[in-house]
This record gives structure tokens, sequence and C-alpha cells, in this order.
């Protein structure tokens, strides 16, 4: 039977995490850090999974309410979690555009060693200049460069990983530890992007190549998926937005020689439990009321009108006022593409519905994937999954950090019991719980 697979996303930035319930705890300390991913090892999840933004945004030229949490640093997170956790796979989200892949790759290969073959790469792209100021060499890179680099990045990073033999390393007792003779190949790459000349310095790790995920959703963003992406994140997490995108990324395998297994397609997913189905949506829209307050509501408003709307009453009706056509007052997230067009179409739903500003911007800003009982969402998981619209699903839970615990007692026992979860890990590296193979 096809198998679920789960990862946890630790929440933080974004307005998913209800900072005003009481069980709410620290976003950076390690003990969150631990805890989440715990309840993932716990749950049997295939791996945690860190985003990453390199830019806080701004909002009216301050820092937009809902980065004030900050950001840490991927890598270094789940390097220490490395240390407190067994099987969990360890996903680190980390910008092709600001980096150089021999760093990168020996960060990568360091983590996967650390970890005995859990590290995984999540390859984001950016052309986004507002972040782009913050890295000068990086610097801005036009929209049609961003995938040639990250092509070019994950090539030569794999060609870096490849270059030492599984057995270059001889431990011998009395002479000491030396290299087996032409073991490590020398690496030579001048590519549009990147020059590299010598050896790489980090022996073979134990995944030989850590598990690629992409999160980007264009065209040419589905073509450098199916190239090179052991995992995609995506955002079409409807039943027939899941399918349609699931039949399109795997039809695109063939031309790279590549079979459908070797590419899971796991979008985000939220959820909310209840002993009952009444009881859990009940509690789904209280989660919305909590996830956009009165001040959010007017943030989200603002973005998308590109102007400053504090004057008018989050609980009173949208207010007869144009967008913005210019620049509008949000920085560092993507740019509304045709706001006049978005903005009536929220004004035709508002209208419709009777909806306040409030409403409306809970009711066009996502919505929890999953709500029922436990045995009506492990259903609802398992249809997804049957039916060729997901191979599983990263999890985004609404508190910090607690938010898997219910999940993981409630709806993981019952995935295994339909037989579509594990119940315990089979194999020791992340490739192996994604059912991968060794690396090419
Ligand atoms: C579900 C999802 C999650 C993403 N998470 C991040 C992230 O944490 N950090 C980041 O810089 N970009 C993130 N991205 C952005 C993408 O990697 C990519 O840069 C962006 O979608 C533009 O690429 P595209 O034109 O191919 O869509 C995410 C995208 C998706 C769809």
């Amino acid at each position: 039977m096809k198998q679920v697979h789960l990862a946890a996303h630790f929440p933080g930035v974004n307005n998913t995490t209800v900072w005003a319930d009481p069980r709410s705890r620290s976003q950076i300390d390690f003990q969150s850090f631990v805890d989440l991913a715990r309840t993932a090892e716990r749950g049997k999840f295939d791996f945690f999974f860190l985003a990453e933004g390199l830019r806080l945004r701004e909002l009216k030229g301050r820092i937009h309410d809902l980065d004030v949490v900050g950001r840490p640093e991927s890598l270094t997170v789940l390097a220490a979690l490395a240390a407190v956790t067994e099987r969990l796979g360890l996903a680190a989200t980390v910008n092709a555009t600001f980096n150089e892949p021999y760093e990168l790759a020996r960060r990568l290969a360091t983590l996967d060693h650390l970890s005995a073959g859990r590290a995984a790469w999540n390859v984001v792209t950016t052309s986004d200049a507002f972040t782009g100021e913050n890295f000068r060499r990086g610097g801005y890179l036009d929209r049609s460069e961003r995938y040639t680099r990250a092509e070019e990045f994950v090539r030569l990073s794999r060609e870096l990983w490849d270059s030492w033999r599984p057995d270059a390393v001889l431990a011998d007792q009395e002479s000491g530890r030396f290299l087996r003779p032409g073991s490590v190949s020398a690496v030579s790459h001048r590519g549009r992007h990147f020059t590299v000349e010598g050896r790489f310095n980090v022996p073979r790790s134990p995944q030989g190549h850590p598990v690629i995920i992409q999160a980007g959703d264009s065209d040419e963003g589905r073509e450098f998926a199916a190239a090179n992406a052991d995992v995609i994140f995506s955002r079409h997490g409807t039943l027939e937005e899941g399918r349609a995108f699931y039949a399109d990324v795997k039809r695109r395998l063939a031309a790279y020689g590549r079979e459908p297994h070797q590419l899971k397609i796991m979008p985000a997913a939220t959820f909310a439990l209840g002993d009952t189905d009444a009881e859990a949506a009940e509690r789904a829209a209280e989660i919305r009321r909590q996830q956009v307050g009165p001040q959010t509501a007017i943030a989200f408003l603002e973005q998308i009108w590109g102007r400053d709307m504090s004057a008018y009453d989050p609980e009173g009706p949208l207010p007869d006022v144009e967008p913005a056509v210019e620049q509008g007052v949000s920085q560092g997230r993507v740019q509304v593409a045709d706001r006049v067009a978005v903005a009536a179409r929220w004004r035709a739903v508002a209208e419709e519905k009777e909806l306040s500003i409030r409403e409306l911007v809970i009711h066009m800003t996502g919505r929890q994937s999953f709500v029922g009982s436990p045995a009506t969402v492990a259903a609802q998981i398992e249809e997804f999954v049957r039916t060729d619209a997901a191979d599983g699903f990263i999890l985004v839970p609404h508190l910090t950090p607690g938010g898997l615990d219910d999940f993981v007692a409630e709806v993981v026992p019952l995935l295994q019991e339909r037989g579509v979860f594990r119940t315990d890990y089979e194999g020791a590296t992340l490739r192996d719980h994604l059912g991968l193979g060794d690396a090419a």
C-alpha cells in the first residue's frame, strides 16, 4: 500500500503561531526546537523542517509584525538537534542565490556526518532585490538567472560530494591514517556562476548526497525539481490542485531518466483536531480568528492594497479606496502581481458574503487543510496520498513547540492501523525513510 510521508515544520514567523495561547513558548530557545523535534521523532516522522528568511520584512518602513520573532540560522540549529535525535531527518532551507557551493556543500556534508545520514537541503531561490541588499557579491539576480544558478549550484555540490570514494580513508594502527591513492578526485569547474578548482575537504557522507528539497512553483522551478530534487515542498494542498500539480511534476521526470517514486510531493498542511468533526470545525474557526487578530487583518489588507489602511476598523466593512498602483508599502515578500485585480476580487467576496475586513482576511488567506476528529483527519490524509494528490505532508502546527503533540498521539496511530504509515523507522538515513534508494 502506498505509504504516507510526514514532516514537521517549525513555526515562527508569519501569522501561523498563535502567540496569545498560554501554551506558546519561546521561538528561539533551544528547548523549543528540541521539544518539537522529539515529538516528530516519537511520531516516526520523516523529517524536521526549518524555513529561511534572509532579511526582516518591512511594512510601511517598519519591521513587519509577522517577523518580530526573528530568523535563526537553520544549519546551526539542526547540527544541535542532530545530537538529541536519532532517526529524524533534518532539513534546512538555504538560499542558492546568496551562498557559495564549496562552503555550503561542506556544511551540508558535515551535518550529514554529524547526524549519521539525516541531512536535507531545501534549495530556494530569490529574485528579491530587497533581500539582495544584505549580500555584497550574491546581490540581486534577475529572475531568469535564479534557476540557472541553483542548477549549477546543485550540480557542482554533487560533484564535490562525489569526489571522495566512500572508502578513501584508510586507518592503520601502525602508520596512522592515510588516503588510498586516487580516492579523492580533483574538481575543476568553470561555469557561468561559479569557479571551483581543487579538492573537496570533507569525506563522503553517509547519504552520499544530502536529500534535496525544492519549493519553487514556476515552470522553471518545476523543471529544476524534476531534474534535481528528491522532495518538493508545495503549496498545492487541495485535492484537485494537488492532483494536477502531482501529475505535472511526476510527468516531467521521464525526460531526466527518473522514476516517479524518486520525487516525493509534500504540500504544506495545517490541521485542527477535535473529539468530533463539529468540535474540530469550531476549533479551526477559533484558531483562524486567533491567527488573524485585528492588527494582522489590517497588515494583510495593506499588503494587498499597497497603502496605509490603519485608519479603518478591522471589524468594520471594507472601505471604498482603490489600491496603490505603484510600489506598495511592503518589502521583502512576493509583491502582489496585479493589485487592482486582486483587490477587486477581495471586494467582490466581501460584498457577496457581507464580511468585515477581519472576516475577509480570515476567509481569503489560507485555512486549515485537515479539520476533524482524528479518524476523519487520518482518512483525509490517506485519501490524498492514495489518490496521488500528494506523497505526504509537511505539517505546520499553530503552536510552538507543542503543536504536534495531539497529532502524534491521536492521528499517527490511526494512520499506522490503516497500514499507510510506518510503526517504526526501518532504515537509518533520511533517504531510507523517503524510500529514495542510494544517491546516484
Ligand atoms: C511551500 C513553499 C515554501 C517556501 N519556503 C521558503 C523559505 O522558507 N525561504 C525562502 O527564501 N523561500 C521559500 N519559498 C520560495 C521558493 O523557494 C522560491 O524562491 C519562490 O517560490 C520563487 O520561485 P518560483 O518562481 O519558482 O516560484 C517557498 C516556496 C514554497 C512554494
